[in-house]
């Protein structure tokens, strides 16, 4: 193994460019290094125009997502070894338009998340003088995978029915509704339901799978969507036999 490797590194300024150019750069090469310490490395010694995202560098931030030889990739929890052999082409995550090199507008995904209504919702707040909403640990297992999501869009950016179809709301912001749909806390789903149970919401995913095999937080926005579906089924069935039913917040 050389003592170095090389990065081709997708570069636009669209300013300056007419369209995206790869860019090759030559990094050291350390066992302990990820990917995000070799751009930091052409950054802070070669070339300070590279543009991109981080800020935790521990997976927390969700902020350092990129296509990595192809496949979404959280750049800070990905070691340089795993992409090898060289050279190592980075790009922006695909789906989104591009600010400037690996920079992304996430723009679309946070009108996304509103329409999901990922807060609790309640009829009727209860007054601060009874206390807390208390849950028991089974209360919380049922919706604590789908709170795990760090908003990298990694799993838009490996979703085919997102990039042909840029209206469906996404496989994150599905997640997080069901989150929140499956909390005993919340009355909401009814409510969430009028936006996500339509054909830009849960009837658009086609279970190609890819947004759960590329998400660091084993989230599984796929099985969050099947759910979903399920559940909304239900509804449908039970508003159609017994009209005077309509769907409770906190029920799977
Ligand atoms: S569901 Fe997973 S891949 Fe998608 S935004 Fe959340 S953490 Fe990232
Ligand atoms: S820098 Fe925060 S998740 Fe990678």
């Amino acid at each position: 193994m050389s003592e170095t490797l090389t990065l081709e590194v997708l570069r636009y300024n669209p300013e300056e460019h007419a369209e995206p150019v790869y860019q090759s750069y030559h990094v050291p090469y350390r066992k302990d290094w990820v990917i995000l310490d070799a751009l930091n490395h052409i950054k802070d010694n070669v070339d300070g125009t590279l543009t991109y995202r981080w800020s935790c560098r521990m997976g927390v931030c969700g902020s350092c997502g990129m296509m990595v030889n192809g496949v979404p990739t959280l750049t800070c929890a990905t070691f340089l070894e795993a992409s090898l052999p060289d050279p190592i082409r980075i790009a922006p995550l695909e789906n989104f338009p591009v600010i400037r090199d690996l920079v992304t507008a996430m723009g679309d995904f946070m009108e996304k998340l509103k329409l999901a209504q990922p807060w609790i919702i309640r009829d009727r707040e209860q007054p601060v003088a009874d206390g807390e909403y208390r849950q028991t640990p089974v209360q919380l297992a049922a919706y604590k995978q789908y709170s795990m999501c760090i908003n990298c869009l990694l799993c838009y950016s490996a979703c085919p029915v997102y990039g042909l179809e840029p209206q469906f709301i996404g496989p994150a912001a599905i997640a997080l509704a069901q989150r929140y749909n499956l909390d005993s806390r919340d009355e909401g789903r009814a409510q969430r339901d009028e936006v996500l149970s339509t054909e830009e919401g849960i009837w658009q995913c086609t279970l190609v799978g890819e947004c759960s095999v590329v998400c660091p937080e084993h989230v599984d926005p796929a099985a969050a969507i099947q759910r979903y579906k399920v559940a909304a089924t239900m509804d449908w069935f039970k508003a159609l036999l017994m009209p005077w039913s309509r769907p409770q917040g906190s029920r799977d």
